[in-house]
């Protein structure tokens, strides 16, 4: 496909703040004379889309063990799906930036580091559902799993559509969380020129403009 947008992810572990840094990375993308005319739209994964909201539904709440690893890698695509074709992609064709909160590389991690899935089978399905799209920059928001937990507050109330609450994942074992973190921190060695690594122990504003200095570094003409 041709791209002549921005495609920029965000991906780390639970409570690594990934979506106040997407709002914040957005305002400012706006704020810019250059970007006067260029649409900036925020979206996140799983989900994005009406049909990929009501997947996310299924993925996020429930049991942790209430589904086969199969079953969650195939939900995870699928919405995928629906998400790139239906929202990233026109956006991108019109010349617009997206900012997702988690995209491809939280497939690896979670499904592959995580659940122990196949890299090999990851990467051959990610390429398929994605027909070569692929992310200009992933910020990858480095904090380890156990202060990342402690900083999520209660989901209950983020259920935008169940009233349930969205914490499937958070759930599952400290050993899971653990291997996520390892297999992300392992994609941003092995993709360094596409995956940013920054420090999310620091306080907000820092991050924010580690973040910057990050964008504002890829893409110069900004
Ligand atoms: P969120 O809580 O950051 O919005 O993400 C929802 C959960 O979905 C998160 O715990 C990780 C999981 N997830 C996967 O397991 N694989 C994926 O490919 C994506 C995008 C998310």
């Amino acid at each position: 496909m041709v791209s002549m947008g921005r495609f920029i992810t965000f991906e780390g572990g639970e409570g690594s703040g990934k979506s106040t840094q997407i709002n914040r990375l957005a305002e400012r993308l706006r704020s810019l004379p250059s970007m006067a005319q260029v649409e900036v739209v925020t979206t996140r994964e799983p989900g994005g889309t009406p049909m990929a909201e009501s997947i996310r539904e299924l993925l996020v709440t429930g049991a942790p063990n209430s589904m086969d690893s199969k079953t969650e890698l195939l939900l995870v695509l699928a919405a995928r799906i629906e998400h790139v074709q239906k929202l990233i992609s026109p956006v991108l064709q019109k010349g617009g930036w997206v900012l997702c909160d988690r995209f491809m590389d939280s497939t690896l991690a979670y499904q592959g580091y995580g659940r122990g899935m196949s890299m090999e089978h990851l990467l051959m399905f990610n390429q398929w559902a994605l027909s070569g799209l692929k992310p200009d920059l992933t910020i990858f928001l480095n904090i380890e799993p156990a202060l990342g937990l402690a900083r999520t507050k209660p989901r209950g109330a983020n259920s935008e559509q169940s009233g349930e609450a969205e914490d499937r994942f958070e759930q599952t074992g400290a050993d899971f969380h653990k291997l996520v973190y390892d297999g992300f921190c392992q994609l941003a060695k092995d993709d360094h020129e596409r995956i940013k690594s920054i420090d999310a122990r620091q306080n907000m504003e820092n991050v924010q403009k580690a973040i910057w200095e990050v964008v504002s570094g890829a893409f110069p003409n900004l």
